[in-house]
């Protein structure tokens, strides 16, 4: 299992006024190598589950074990470490810095490790190729397209080359072309032997063939799993 979390429960601002208790008693599996859909209305937790899963924070109380570790109790800076080496995260706004290149974006994540540029380079340019960007490479985030922006967030997640991939609503702002696009990259990915976990209410995705199992979420609780055949 690469993905487990067990009796997870999940309060934002916990004991504060303005406390919110996301998480109900999320109980969630995911093998190696399956590609899992999490659907539900907005505000559902759909967001706070991923982020659990890409250890971004732990849960409130409950097991979470990504990898094989647990992250339950983890201090910060080490789940920081640990996101870095076995998570790649595609977020629903992107998260990119408009200023900087496609290439310097695409390798953020290896500057902690003090890679030298070369070999930054030499990591960046396959995977420039294969998402169809390498003539993007020089050209700073803001100035190109929105589908071009998403194959830099998709480079970005995959650098650090990880087991386990997410992406929060990723095709909310693409079009058809694009969207199928996007599900065909994750099927390629998936048959590199990636993980991959999703959050939509888009048909386009939760209905792709690729997608082994679409997980409700409502009201912080799950409330439906689907096992495709
Ligand atoms: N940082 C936060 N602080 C306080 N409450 C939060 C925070 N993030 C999310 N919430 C609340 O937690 C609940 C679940 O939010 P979450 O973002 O996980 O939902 P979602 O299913 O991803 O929604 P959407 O489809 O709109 O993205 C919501 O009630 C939301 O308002
Ligand atoms: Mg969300």
């Amino acid at each position: 299992m690469l993905v487990e979390l067990s009796a997870v429960e999940k309060l934002y601002n916990n004991g504060e006024e303005n406390e919110v208790h996301a998480l109900h008693d999320i109980n969630l599996f995911v093998r190696e190598g399956e590609m899992v859909c999490l659907c539900g209305p907005s505000g559902s937790g759909k967001t706070t589950i991923l982020s659990i899963i890409g250890c971004v924070f732990p849960p409130t109380s409950g097991r979470a074990a990504i990898a094989g570790k647990k992250i339950s109790r983890l201090p910060d800076h080490f789940l920081c470490l640990y996101r870095r080496e076995k998570i790649g995260f595609i977020f629903q706004n992107f998260n990119l810095l408009p200023d900087l290149t496609v290439l310097e974006n695409i390798t953020l994540p290896l500057y902690p490790s003090g890679m030298n540029p070369a070999n930054r380079r030499r990591l960046a340019e396959p995977l420039l190729e294969k998402m169809g960007i390498a003539h993007r490479k020089k050209f700073p985030v803001g100035k190109i397209s929105g589908g071009e922006l998403q194959r830099v967030a998709i480079c970005r997640a995959l650098i650090n080359d990880p087991p386990i991939v997410l992406a929060d609503e990723p095709t909310a702002h693409l079009d058809s072309r694009l969207a199928f696009q996007f599900m065909e990259i994750m099927e390629e990915l998936k048959g590199d032997g990636k993980t991959i976990v999703l959050t939509s209410h888009d048909p386009r995705v939760y209905e792709h063939k690729a997608i082994d199992r679409v997980v409700e979420v409502a009201d912080g609780r799950i409330c439906n799993t689907a096992e495709r055949v």
